[in-house]
């Protein structure tokens, strides 16, 4: 294996003393760079930048350059693989995705196909392989996907909701459907990381931006065992799992075989090391609104964060992704407080 320059994340990963903490933005490709907005004006159209694998390598290297951030985050979209199964989406300028067709009935199931990533999301396979060349080993780079609850919320719901109350009513009402379609979209999910890693993703990250809105009850039964299932398919790849919101599942996640838990904003580093225990990284937390405040502010928040965390297992990032609409100067101040940092062990 080739050896990465600045391997910052990955050694606080394994839980290695480090000289600083490794720092990334959620949601750091696009949306916030002027370089991005303007080829996403030149190009018009969210999806073509995705299913371009140059032009995603483009985005995808643009907060590396500009921001020096420690690890690149592929740009494509949680929502790749539905698509690849069967179900087609479209990105709704202002509004977000869409879903022509939702899933209902059993045959709209058993109609979805198990998504070959390799094939099937050949796009971003490819922008992965172009974006490990371009990054020459500079930073490692991180592959992700939707957890299946995430997933099977927008299947169902045929879009964003505050609620998901349709995708919900699902699980309480047909149980039996819900397990098929979620183990469907496992299956699929496992296909795509394992040709992500074949392509040189170096971390794995599952997003489950929903997880927020299930009971304890509810997440125990339709969540956790799938993404159970999808960590325990990669052994050797480190793998992060950030549920949204799961604040009542921490310790339940803790037992899963992932490497790192990403946390929101809305709980204490010490809470959530208590909940964890000693062994895995965390990976958070700062309230992506604290971007709006003077650069005063931010740093002050930032130092506090990497203080309450402690010395190792903390790799520094948001609560959640970064808002369209944030300063680029604090972004840049929340980076640099970070690598100005200088931990004594
Ligand atoms: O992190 C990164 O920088 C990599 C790129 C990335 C995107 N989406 C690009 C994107 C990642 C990791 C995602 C994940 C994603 N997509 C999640 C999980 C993370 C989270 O925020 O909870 C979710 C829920 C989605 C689904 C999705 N995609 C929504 C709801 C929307 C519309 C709202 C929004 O985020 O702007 C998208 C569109 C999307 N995905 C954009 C980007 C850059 C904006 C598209 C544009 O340029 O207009």
């Amino acid at each position: 294996m080739h050896h990465i320059k600045n391997d910052l994340l990955l050694r606080t990963i394994r839980g290695e003393k480090t000289s600083r903490k490794p720092v990334w933005l959620m949601r750091q490709a696009g949306r916030i760079l002027p370089q991005y907005r303007a080829l996403r004006e030149q190009v018009k159209d969210f999806k073509t930048l995705v299913e371009t694998p140059e032009l995603a390598t483009e985005v995808t290297l643009q907060p590396v350059d500009e921001l020096q951030v420690d690890a690149a985050i592929i740009f494509s979209d949680i929502l790749v693989i539905c698509e690849a199964m069967g179900l087609p989406y479209e990105m709704v300028e202002k509004r977000g995705p869409f879903f022509p067709k939702t899933i209902e009935t059993q045959q709209d199931i058993d109609q979805l196909r198990i998504a070959d990533g390799e094939h099937d999301i050949a796009y971003t396979i490819e922008a992965i392989r172009l974006t490990k060349s371009a990054l020459n080993f500079r930073i490692p780079l991180i592959g992700f996907a939707g957890c299946p609850w995430t997933i099977f919320a927008y299947m169902i719901e045929g879009g964003g909701s505050k609620t998901f109350s349709k995708a919900k009513k699902m699980l309480y009402t047909e149980p039996n459907l819900s397990h098929q379609l979620l183990q469907k979209i496992t299956t699929s999910t496992i296909n795509y990381l394992q040709a992500q890693v074949k392509a040189g993703a170096d971390v794995l990250q599952l997003f489950d931006s929903w997880a927020g809105i299930l009971s304890p009850q509810s997440y125990q039964e339709f969540s956790l065992p799938y993404i159970r299932q999808i960590c325990e398919a990669f052994q050797q790849t480190p793998i992060t799992v950030f549920a949204k919101g799961a604040f009542f599942a921490l310790s339940d996640i803790a037992q899963i075989p992932c490497h790192t838990i990403g946390i929101d904003w809305n709980i204490t580093p010490q809470y959530a090391r208590q909940m964890v225990g000693k062994h895995k990284t965390l990976q958070g937390n700062l309230d992506p609104c604290v971007l709006y405040a003077d650069t005063n502010t931010v740093q002050k928040a930032t130092v506090q964060m990497i203080q309450d965390f402690g010395n190792t297992h903390h790799i520094v990032n948001l609560g959640h992704g970064v808002y369209p609409d944030t300063p680029l100067d604090n972004v840049r101040c929340f980076v640099e407080t970070v690598q100005n940092y200088i931990l004594t062990h």
